[in-house]
């Protein structure tokens, strides 16, 4: 299992061949408002995330990507978006905004994940980006995570690798840059502060986790602990790469970085990285 979260660039075609392009790409492109999300900030749009999700998931032709278009404002229930997909990639385009209700009394938990607000599970090349605002109103905003169910190469564990943020800005969330990797063998593992997790790291049946990076990530933190890198003892999580992060507290404080058997490199970071290595 894997939390992190990151952006990433995405190219905004304007050309006279726009439309030809737009044709083109339609198979692969899945947007949410043609699935019923409204956009509104009020409305909730979680069934049509849901619903493009299923299908960009099971998409084929080209990079699927999951279409969250500029100008709008998403609110989304905890949501948990699950692979393994069919694509050996999957884009995420964060163009708008996406918000969580504002309490979490609010929030309408599924039965098995009361955990974080946006999951993303056992996707291999997930790429999250596009310029777009998570607006956690305090809360985590989201996690991935494994479980005994995850697709297993013969011989090992399972695995997750290949997933960039690019260009993301986080509005009071807390845990912006989380990864953890820990086997669940069911659903009851959840919490949304992972201190409270500092259990069974050392577990051979851990996720193992690679090439996830982090690029341009900006924006406020609810908790000090802005980045959390929890990796097992005996799988790690390596070439993890952190660059142009420049998370601030939501209250003024100074935010800092924790790491465990977490290996890469890190420039340019606010709060600093230096316990990635
Ligand atoms: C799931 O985990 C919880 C807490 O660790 C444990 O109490 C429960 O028995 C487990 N359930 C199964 C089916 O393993
Ligand atoms: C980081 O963000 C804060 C708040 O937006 C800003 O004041 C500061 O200049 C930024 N630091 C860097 C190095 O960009």
């Amino acid at each position: 299992m894997i939390c992190l979260f990151v952006v990433f660039l995405v190219f905004v075609v304007s050309s006279p061949c726009l439309s030809t392009q737009i044709t083109n790409q339609k198979d692969s492109i899945f947007n949410v408002l043609h699935y019923g999300a409204l956009g509104d900030g009020n409305t909730d749009d979680t069934h049509a995330f849901k619903a493009a999700w299923k299908e960009a998931c099971g998409a084929t032709k080209d990079t699927p990507t999951l279409l969250i278009p500029i100008g709008k404002t998403f609110k989304v229930q905890p949501v948990s978006f699950e692979g393994p997909c069919k694509s050996q990639s999957v884009h995420v385009k964060l163009l708008g905004t996406i918000i969580a209700p504002s309490k979490v009394g609010n929030w309408k938990w599924n039965s098995n994940d009361r955990d974080t607000w946006i999951r993303f599970y056992n996707i291999n090349g997930l790429v999250i980006g596009g310029g777009g605002v998570i607006d956690g109103q305090g809360n985590t905003w989201w996690s991935c995570k494994s479980n005994g169910n995850c697709q297993k190469p013969s011989g090992g564990s399972g695995y997750a690798r290949k997933i960039t943020f690019k260009d993301i800005i986080l509005q009071h969330v807390q845990n912006p840059v989380i990864i953890t990797q820990q086997y669940v063998d069911n659903h009851s593992f959840g919490s949304s502060s992972p201190k409270k997790n500092k259990r069974n790291y050392g577990s051979s049946s851990a996720v193992a986790l690679s090439d996830i990076t982090y690029n341009n990530v900006r924006g406020t933190s609810e908790s000090e602990e802005a980045i959390q890198l929890i990796c097992d003892k005996n799988v790690g999580c390596t070439n993890i790469v952190l660059e142009e992060i420049n998370i601030t507290s939501s209250n003024g404080g100074k935010t800092h970085a924790t790491c465990q058997n977490a290996h890469g490199t890190s420039s340019t970071c606010m709060p600093n990285v230096d316990c990635l290595h």
